[in-house]
């Protein structure tokens, strides 16, 4: 996933741009860079690695000046990080810049007959080949003019030709009062101001100039100027768009204190569950109640599968999804990998419903899974964190977490609030079927304690650290659970992966003695996770052959439990609680231990080698 902006307005274009850049790095950081018309040209400065080791400082030397501009943080897809990879690309004539999130499929044929026609590359990326593709068709309509603007109508040419995904921004030097913003398959949204608009992947880069903004539909073509904008549909006139207004603010997408913004969402967490337990929880009627998932009661009740797909730490909740909805509304549920389900000829009931799950809502997987579901003639309810994101528009019904922007690559709220809204989920369904009032009313109650527990284990934020400190040195570690801890187990092996860079195992415990207890020794940590819940004495039992061989232990255990203490080498602790809910509170150490693992080992805790924050290419 990349990051685009764009600006046309009064102001210099460059720091709007540049700051926008910064508030989308974390979807990729590979590479930045910007172009900016100054009246007589375009002045383009690109450079690999992140903003701040590369772009910025390169701007320190050659800054640019001019009020219509556009920028890209880049995740590479094709083409290495390199200098002359890295957006803006030009066309040809060296005229027109764009920048571009998305694969263009057909790219090689396309740059086969540009190079045919005379055309020659500097880069190996499929965004050149659109850039000098834009240029081919700027040329005719310049030679024959017809009405309408020979920019939009080229862009409008040129987008026909393609195959694949994108969301761009398009610039030109013949036509400085005009910014081109175009999607399918990419985000991309108009940001309204006074006396200037802006182009962006998604508003984090939009919230500190307006809260007003339009989310663009695929194949829509806007034209922006300083003073307004109009949306085409591929040349089809005045597709319609509606006005939204942002609900968070910009302190949201900010660091604040925090040293990470991983850090901060950790801390945020206790809100992100009361955010999503809001005008949601109905103890006079022992349920939950959601306003968005489109579906009636009938409709509901009439149920009989659903099928969870997700990809990543989403994937993790579904799995806990699948515990939930089977142990509270007696429903089956069958967890996929979105990749898998696309491609797989999975047999569907008539009423089997899939349930997508994305923090990002734009996951290329995940949307192909939705997509597919849909094509069988299935609904398809999501929950997910990005207002307006593909997932959410395109699913028939669904549930918005209200997390607020989620920065670091690790996902850590949208999980927790995933894990929320699946609990409510299933004591809604399970109420419309034979869900006991008090036994909901029970996990109602435990998910309302939730939020202060959480607070109380992230008090113990220092105690983590340290234990940090101490394994900061191990090259592999075990993550273990049972039930519903089983996928936590996964989650938090995920966690200490992706931004300490130590290779973790999740498994089940009692899987271990199939095999891969062979690699227990001294030197291999183990996290286990033994709440006092139904599994607690066969969980014990894992636990003990671990220690048989020798292999440390971190126990993530149920406050009062005295015994954990003789059989483990470290103990955190965590309140008690209903079993459906210990899922999150179990998590939250996790989450701190890997923080604290990857700052001890020098690790870039926000923007992990190799990763971007949401994966919008299968
Ligand atoms: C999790 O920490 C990772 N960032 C990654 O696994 C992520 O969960 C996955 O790519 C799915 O993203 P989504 O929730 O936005 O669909």
């Amino acid at each position: 996933m990349c990051g685009i902006i764009g600006y046309i307005g009064s102001k210099a274009a460059q720091p709007i741009v540049l700051e926008g850049l910064r508030r989308l790095e974390y979807r990729g950081y590979d590479s930045a860079g910007l172009a900016v018309l100054n009246g007589t040209g375009l002045q383009v400065r690109k450079r690999m690695g992140k903003i701040n080791e590369g772009l910025a400082c390169l701007l320190l030397d050659q800054p640019v000046h001019g009020h219509t501009g556009i920028g890209h943080t880049r995740w590479a897809t094709h083409g290495p990080p390199a200098d002359e990879n890295s957006h803006p690309h030009l066309d040809q004539s060296g005229r027109i810049a764009i920048v571009h999130n998305g694969v263009i499929e057909n790219y090689d044929r396309l740059k086969q007959r540009l190079t045919q026609a005379g055309h020659s590359f500097h880069s190996s990326t499929d965004t050149e080949v659109l850039a000098h593709l834009i240029g081919e068709h700027y040329q005719l309509h310049r030679d024959k003019p017809t009405s309408g603007n020979p920019l939009l109508l080229a862009v409008c040419d040129a987008l026909r030709e393609i195959i694949g995904t994108y969301g761009i921004a398009v610039i030109c030097t013949d036509q400085p009062g005009i910014l081109i913003g175009a999607r399918r398959g990419s985000p991309l949204i108009i940001g309204i101001g006074e006396g200037e608009h802006f182009l962006a992947s998604d508003a984090n880069a939009l919230v500190s100039h307006t809260r007003e903004v339009v989310y663009l539909n695929d194949y829509d073509v806007a034209t922006l100027t300083r003073d307004g904008f109009e949306v085409q549909n591929l040349g089809v006139v005045s597709a319609g768009f509606k006005i939204s207004k942002l609900e968070f603010g910009s302190m949201d997408a900010e660091r604040g204190e925090f040293e990470h913004f991983m850090l901060k969402e950790i801390f945020e967490q206790p809100r992100a569950v009361e955010n999503a337990l809001r005008g949601r929880v109905d103890t006079e009627n022992a349920t939950a109640r959601f306003g968005g998932l489109n579906m009636t009661a009938a409709e509901l009740r009439a149920i009989d599968r659903v099928i969870i797909a997700a990809s990543g730490t989403s994937w993790h909740a579904a799995l806990v999804g699948e515990y939930l909805i089977e142990e509270l509304a007696h429903l089956p549920v069958e967890v996929e990998f979105a990749h898998e389900f696309c491609y797989r000829n999975a047999p569907l009931e008539p009423d089997t419903v899939l349930l997508a799950l994305s923090q990002s809502g734009e996951t290329a997987d995940t949307l192909a899974a939705l997509r597919e579901a849909k094509r069988r003639g299935h609904r398809a309810l999501a929950i997910v964190n990005v207002v307006g994101s593909s997932i959410a528009r395109e699913s028939d019904g669904g549930i918005y977490m209200h997390a607020g922007p989620e920065i670091g690559v690790a996902s850590t709220k949208a999980f927790i609030s995933t894990l929320t809204l699946l609990s409510l989920l299933g004591v809604h369904l399970g109420r419309m079927r034979m869900l006991s009032g008090n036994r909901a009313l029970e996990i109602l109650r435990a998910l309302q304690a939730a939020p202060a527990q959480i607070e109380a284990i992230l008090q113990q934020n220092h105690l983590i650290r340290q234990l940090a400190l101490k394994y900061a040195r191990a090259d592999d570690f075990f993550f273990l659970g049972r039930g519903y801890t089983y996928p936590i187990a996964l989650e938090g092996a995920l966690k200490l992966k992706e931004i300490s860079y130590i290779h973790a195992e999740g498994y089940s415990a009692a899987e271990m003695k199939h095999g891969p207890i062979a690699l227990i020794e001294p030197a291999t940590p183990t996290v286990f996770l033994v709440p006092q819940d139904a599994m607690y004495d066969r969980t014990m039992a894992n636990l003990s052959m671990i220690r048989a061989r020798k292999g440390p232990i971190i126990a993530v255990a149920t406050e009062g439990d005295e015994q954990i203490r003789q059989v483990s080498d470290d103990v955190i602790y965590m309140p008690r609680t209903a079993e459906p809910v210990y899922p999150i509170l179990a998590t939250i150490p996790l989450q701190l231990f890997a923080y604290h693992m990857a700052v001890a080992r020098g690790c870039d805790v926000d923007k992990p080698r190799n990763l971007a924050k949401s994966v919008t290419v299968q």
